[in-house]
């Protein structure tokens, strides 16, 4: 069970809890931590004291290490197009709601508040946070060079043997390679690749010498073995986690979880404006390739107000639950007991 990557992370097991942002609490990541996993902690694009609770909260529950996980992506500045197209999508997706019984007000685009990932890393650092994770690109020079002065292990991650190229040139100490079939936000940053896991995998494997995590796919012991044999050293496990004792979904998410079919679980940019896998709904039906859509992060700010109303609601057709393409019986037990299954 042991190697480089156990080694360098200082866990007992090749298997990491995936970052997810939204499912992920407190409670699941120290739960995998103190099972002798990887926890990670998804702090998203959450202000700097928000973070900075989360880290703490996290701290009270675990003395193990854990990895902070957040969302490298540049801000489009907001631009006169960008206004009026914000002003179009908030009126549609209000009036959407209403014709489908859900009352919302969706925030103005001058209200929505939008974190630089600079500001993270000055709180994670000011923690002493040992392990950092991101998506969606690579930090800037001066982060990594930041991040790399307090001792930081960095984990990137990677869609395509291009961006783990891009990543191992920037000094990333571990690169993790995300199949398409994995649930939740695509890491892409170059392009838009759809790389199959087996695919990609062992093509990495081939070309970079940088430790490698794989995630997509991974529901049983033979589907981490599977990846271990490609070349991973460890397994990033998410929506085998989605329904655990530990998660944030509420009871109505994981009831849906429990009747999804295979044809259901797509790839949207519905809700964030990045392409993201879950669950097809009627917001994504009424969304998908129209032209109410933003760049992310401002589609995901302002359906942010519309799935926190339908959640109240109990309205699986107005939020988001992602998975991946692995459907399974979602087990309701601890991230502890789902964990040691994986390793019996
Ligand atoms: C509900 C959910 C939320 C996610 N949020 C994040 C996130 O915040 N940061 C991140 O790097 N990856 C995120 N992901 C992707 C996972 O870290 C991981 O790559 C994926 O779950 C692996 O595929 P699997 O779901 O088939 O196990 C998310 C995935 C899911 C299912």
């Amino acid at each position: 069970m042991m190697n480089n990557l156990t080694r360098l992370l200082d866990i007992a097991l090749p298997i990491v809890q995936a970052p997810m942002f939204g499912v992920t609490t407190p409670a699941m990541v120290a739960a995998a931590a103190n099972t002798g996993a990887l926890g990670s902690l998804a702090i998203a694009d959450l202000s700097a004291q928000k973070s900075i609770e989360q880290i703490r909260a996290t701290r009270q529950l675990t003395a193990k290490p854990f990895a902070v996980n957040l969302f490298v992506h540049t801000i489009p500045p907001i631009t006169a197009t960008l206004r009026e197209q914000y002003t179009q999508t908030k009126s549609h997706i209000e009036h959407l709601a209403a014709k489908n019984g859900l009352t919302v007000k969706l925030p103005e685009l001058d209200a929505i508040q939008v974190t630089p990932y600079q500001d993270q890393i000055d709180a994670i650092i000011s923690e002493q946070c040992r392990i950092v994770s991101f998506t969606f690109g690579i930090p800037d020079a001066e982060s990594i060079q930041q991040l790399k002065a307090n001792n930081t292990i960095l984990i990137g991650t990677c869609t395509s043997v291009a961006e783990a190229i891009a990543l191992e040139e920037q000094g990333i100490d571990i690169i993790c390679v995300q199949g398409i079939e994995a649930g939740g936000h695509r890491g892409s940053f170059i392009g838009l690749p759809q790389i199959g896991g087996f695919s990609l995998l062992p093509q990495v494997y081939d070309t970079v010498k940088t430790p490698l995590i794989y995630a997509g796919g991974i529901y049983n012991k033979k589907s981490m073995q599977a990846a271990l044999a490609l070349g991973a050293q460890a397994v990033s496990i998410g929506s085998l986690l989605i329904a655990s004792k530990e998660s944030a979904l509420l009871p109505f998410e994981k009831e849906r979880l429990s009747t999804v079919k295979e044809e259901e679980v797509v790839l949207t940019r519905s809700f964030s404006g990045r392409f993201a896998r879950g669950i097809h709904n009627t917001f994504i039906q009424a969304l998908e390739g129209s032209d109410y859509i933003l760049p992310y992060p401002y589609q995901n700010k302002l359906t942010g107000e519309l799935r926190r109303i339908a959640r109240a609601h109990q309205d699986s057709e107005f939020v988001n639950i992602w998975l991946g393409q692995s459907i399974q019986s979602f087990s309701s037990a601890s991230t502890a007991e789902i964990i040691n299954q994986l390793t019996k």
